[in-house]
């Protein structure tokens, strides 16, 4: 456990989306683990949940309060002895309502950025907008003297750009979670130049507490998850356009391209799919933030502006189900794509049939994701299944080596480029982040 004086009184800001929910109960938590310590009884522990959005607000206590109760359940045998005095708790389930109580007593939801007056400590997962983060910044320096330390979600922006312009000097780090915070392993670590020792030594033993892989990235934008995601993303919009230039239609090679990178690359979804998931317009933002630091490479996507102009978005609902995007989806599968000229979804089971008669012969007993998931170490069968793939003379299985290398290329380039600190690091990120069974930097694909 981490020393915990810096998690007395803390403050989310954008506690109610969809990572602040998660960064909120995680947090909530870790405050409740501490304040039930022997030493730290009497102790006032505040977390304030700030956001703008009050509806949201109102659904992340219910939020807590289920996931609170969950974990008393499952941990009953510990709160019995942190409760061991008190003789008015004999029943598993009044000790599980204290403990509940107990957590949620200790957050404040609230809309006013001043609430963090008095914070030690800042999470920030507010919207992806440099200016918005800044402005949020500012403000809690304004009136707050006690110089908090800011751990930021965002995924894109440099860190040393928030640093500069709030004028946070050594106190602020990259502190990257992966959607949803609760569930999702990876934590990326990003510390400016400047960041204080203490600083990326309270974060490592955070993310420790938390029990996630931890990965440091060096502070250039876009990391290591978004610089690879975003330019496999490119990779593909990229085929897309020569496809369409070879004479398929742009609907039938946004199903191939998506069918390749998800069935023949042993991946858990698509790339069109992933687009879909986290967002098309989540994605040209952060494109749009990323691109200015890599002048020389081309960071846009004409397919995403043309799917965002047709008003096509993605992204979940709150309920976490998918938005339709470049697919329509039913009961969470794919049942039609999105044709640009036309402004309609077209059946998927078409372009299924059209997809196996371009790429044929498709790969038989090609290696399922979940098959590969469940096998420990998959890497004795990937390797078989890509070496079959290489010898194989069909366009379905070049395109699929094709990306496998250029995913490779990505990954190689990061590390070449100052981004991540190890090829190693890449796969990890790949692997835990984004639920791949094989880091891009391997040897199936040369
Ligand atoms: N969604 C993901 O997959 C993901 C993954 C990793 C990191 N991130 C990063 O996490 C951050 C949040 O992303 P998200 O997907 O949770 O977004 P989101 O839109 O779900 O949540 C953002 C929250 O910020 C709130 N907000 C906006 N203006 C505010 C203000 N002035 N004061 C207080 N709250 C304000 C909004 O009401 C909203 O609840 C971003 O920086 C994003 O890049 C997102």
């Amino acid at each position: 456990m981490i020393s915990g004086e810096k998690l007395r009184n803390v403050a989310v800001l954008g506690a109610a989306g969809k990572m602040g929910s998660g960064i909120t109960m995680l947090t909530a938590l870790e405050m409740a683990a501490q304040s039930l310590l022997p030493e730290n009884v009497g102790q006032s522990y505040i977390l304030y949940a700030i956001d703008v959005n009050n509806e949201n607000l109102a659904g992340l206590l219910r939020y807590i309060e289920n996931q609170a109760s969950k974990y008393a359940e499952k941990n009953t045998v510990y709160l019995r002895k942190v409760y061991e005095d008190r003789a008015d708790l004999v029943e598993n389930e009044e000790i599980i309502r204290e403990y509940v109580k107990h957590t949620l007593s200790i957050i404040r939801p609230v809309n006013r950025i001043e609430n963090a007056a008095e914070v030690n400590l800042v999470f920030e997962a507010a919207s992806e907008n440099p200016d918005l983060k800044i402005d949020l910044f500012r403000q809690i320096e304004k009136v707050n003297p006690s110089k908090p330390w800011y751990l930021t979600n965002t995924s894109s922006i440099p860190i040393s750009r928030l640093e500069k312009e709030a004028g946070l000097a050594g106190r602020i780090i990259g502190f990257h979670f992966y959607n949803p915070p609760a569930v999702q392993k990876l934590i990326e670590i990003i510390p400016t130049h400047s960041t204080s020792e203490d600083l990326r030594q309270f974060a490592l033993d955070l993310a420790r507490t938390l029990k996630k892989v931890i990965v440091f990235s060096n502070d250039k934008a876009g990391f290591i998850g978004n610089g690879h995601f975003m330019r496999d993303i490119l990779f593909a919009t990229g085929k897309v356009a020569q496809l369409a230039e070879e004479g398929l239609s742009e609907t039938q090679a946004i199903y191939i391209l998506n069918k390749v990178s998800h069935e023949l690359l042993v991946r858990p979804m698509g790339i069109f799919q992933l687009v879909d998931y986290v967002g098309i317009d989540v994605c040209q933002y952060i494109m749009q933030v990323m691109a200015p630091y890599y002048p020389e490479e081309r960071l846009h996507s004409s397919l995403l502006d043309r799917m965002l102009d047709a008003g096509v978005k993605g992204g979940q609902y709150p309920d976490g189900s998918q938005k339709d995007g470049f697919f329509k989806y039913e009961k969470g599968k794919i049942v039609g794509v999105y044709d640009l000229s036309t402004k309609t979804y077209i059946d998927v089971n078409l372009l299924d049939a059209h997809a196996r008669e371009w790429g044929k012969p498709w790969p038989e007993g090609v290696l399922q994701w979940k098959v590969a998931v469940k096998m420990g170490n998959p890497y004795e069968a990937l390797a078989q299944y890509f070496s079959g793939l290489k010898g194989m003379v069909s366009k379905s299985a070049k395109l699929a080596m094709e990306y496998g290398k250029a995913s490779a290329e990505i990954a190689i380039k990061l590390v070449n480029t100052g981004v991540a600190l190890s090829e190693e690091d890449v796969n990890t990120v790949l692997r835990t982040g984004f639920y791949h069974v094989y880091g891009p930097v391997n040897s199936f694909f040369e």
